[in-house]
């Protein structure tokens, strides 16, 4: 099997490997374990299902900035998509072709623009300030740079109001009532080349109808831009493919579904197709693998505690949202409904709620799901705990991608203790 499955003998597999074995080898707990195989799949889905159409498949680094899956996504033979001068120089140092980047965002700061066009980013245009620094910018580099207009379509994701982006009131993208504006603006000044219009309706879709709405009134915006003149190449559909947090075998589209969609609108507007997905390329990759610290009940409430925490994993705790959970090995004692909580200092400090589980032992090997986006990236070091280490199977072989952040990481920092 491919990424992470329960084999005939009842134990957690990561690819051809045993997570209770490759526990054994690991000498710190919790880590993230990435399969390697599972995002070379992930990539060639979006690969094969966008052939025929000239492309960018812009991999979101936001969703998951460890340097060696940056690498193997860019060998692939992916671009990026960007929303920080860290990010877009992580992206440089991973060895992505900087003309295949584009630099997203609502509050982009002067260097980190001076660094795009010097880089051939392409730019995502957000705000009026955002315009007058992007042009700023180019006048300080001495050259031209490409942008595209982020407007805000105003269609409802139907998702987690924190993860939607594409709505009227939104902080994100242009309202078509100043899209003139900005036309009139970019056409006044000499370095300033519009080359497209992009929209990001938000994240975890499940429906590809939103995806044909969202295209469908993009399409309309490139006829329009394009009988002003304006010679429009780029067609950014955004990210947001959803992925099966629940293992239910619900039914989400696939990349495949989502561009065959995309494909009958655009179809004869010679445009280049930009996508930026995050969650569906690198969530399935990974999963965050922990140690049960004991198992504890008050009153009718049962709690396991494992040593990851919403340091290591914030999403259930800032979103409310499910990753599926299971034990490592088969056996454990009887069925029960437990929290699965970690040691941070606060109530918000869960990973699972109401989750039936065989009641573990301490020591056992206890698995957060999909944890390949959103998880690592968004981890803190609250409580002290420090970020962990991350880990691969490659080829059959596991492989550290990641050493653990130590305290002396932290007591770095400060000067004259
Ligand atoms: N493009 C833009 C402009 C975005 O803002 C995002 C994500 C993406 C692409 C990638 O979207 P994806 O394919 O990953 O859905 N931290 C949240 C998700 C925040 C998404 C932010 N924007 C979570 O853990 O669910």
């Amino acid at each position: 099997g491919t990424g992470f499955y329960t084999g005939d003998d009842v134990y957690l597999y990561c690819d051809q490997l045993r997570i209770e074995d490759i526990r054994q080898q690991v000498p710190e707990s919790p880590f993230y374990l990435y399969s390697e195989a599972k995002l070379t799949q992930n990539y060639r889905a979006y690969a094969e299902a966008l052939q025929g159409l000239a492309s960018i498949i812009g991999y979101a680094v936001k969703a998951n900035n460890n340097m060696i899956l940056m690498k193997h996504l860019q060998q692939q033979g992916s671009g990026a998509v960007l929303v920080s001068g860290n990010e877009l120089q992580a992206a440089v140092a991973a060895g992505f072709d900087t003309t295949r980047t584009i630099l997203n965002g609502n509050g982009k700061l002067p260097w980190e623009l001076e660094l795009a066009v010097e880089h051939d980013v392409l730019v995502n245009v957000d705000s009026e300030f955002d315009l007058a620094n992007i042009s700023a910018a180019a006048k300080r580099a001495g050259k031209p740079v490409k942008v595209l207009i982020r407007i805000n379509p105003d269609i409802d994701p139907q998702v987690h109001p924190y993860v939607s982006t594409g709505l009227a009131g939104s902080k994100f993208g242009i309202r078509n009532s100043h899209l003139q504006w900005f036309l009139d603006a970019i056409r006044a000044d000499p370095l300033l080349e519009l080359v497209g219009v992009h929209s990001h309706l938000g994240s975890t879709i499940s429906k590809v109808d939103i995806f044909r709405d969202g295209a469908t009134v993009m399409v309309g915006f490139v006829k329009m831009i394009r009988e002003q003149g304006f010679d429009i190449k780029y067609l950014n559909i955004g990210g947001g493919l959803g992925i099966d947090y629940y293992h239910r075998g619900d039914k989400l589209p696939s990349p495949k579904d989502l561009i065959d969609t995309v494909r009958s609108i655009v179809a004869d507007l010679g445009l280049t197709i930009i996508i930026e997905p995050g969650r569906s390329m690198v969530g399935n990759t990974s999963a965050l693998v922990n140690t049960v610290t004991g198992v504890k009940t008050n009153g009718n409430k049962n709690f396991i505690v494992i040593d990851g925490s919403m340091s290591t994993l914030i999403r259930p705790s800032l979103y409310d949202t499910y990753q599926h959970i299971e034990l490592t090995a088969p056996g454990g004692g009887k069925e029960q409904t437990f929290d699965i909580v970690g040691p941070v200092c606060e109530s918000a400090d869960f990973l699972g709620k109401e989750r039936e589980l065989a009641t573990p032992s301490a020591g056992d090997g206890l698995v957060v799901h999909d944890a390949g986006a959103y998880c690592m990236s968004m981890a803190s070091t609250y409580n002290l705990k420090m970020r962990p280490p991350e880990y691969w199977v490659k080829n059959g072989k596991l492989q550290k991608i990641r050493h653990a952040e130590t305290l002396e990481d932290h007591l770095r920092a400060f000067e004259g203790l």
